[in-house]
């Protein structure tokens, strides 16, 4: 059975922003896409950018360091120079609260 683990409060992500929380010992960046959440690794696949530094729009995020754009929902690559999807986590609100599924 997948654990879900407290990563923030729904309070703590204001639509179209993007906070990092540390779950067992990755850094996940949590997104709020129009008051959903979506959970994804906080490195860029194509050279380890912080993408929480990246603009989220809608449901796609843009590295800060050289401009690839992934979807926040899937992990899916936009645009280059990335040409890995990134790692998603199964997410669940409870309340007020955002639980991630570790690995
Ligand atoms: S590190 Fe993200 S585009 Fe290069």
């Amino acid at each position: 059975m997948t654990d879900f683990v407290k990563a923030a409060e729904t309070s703590d992500i204001p639509a179209g922003r993007v906070k990092v929380v540390e779950v067992d010992g990755k850094r996940i960046a949590l997104c709020n896409v129009d008051g959903e959440f979506y959970a994804i690794d906080d490195l860029c696949t194509h050279d380890d950018g912080p993408l929480d530094q990246g603009e989220l729009t809608g449901d796609v995020i843009e590295c800060p360091r050289h401009g690839a754009r992934f979807n926040v929902r899937t992990g899916k690559v936009l645009a280059l120079p990335a040409v890995k999807p990134l790692g998603t986590y199964a997410l669940k609100v409870e309340g007020t609260q955002i639980r991630v599924a570790l690995p």
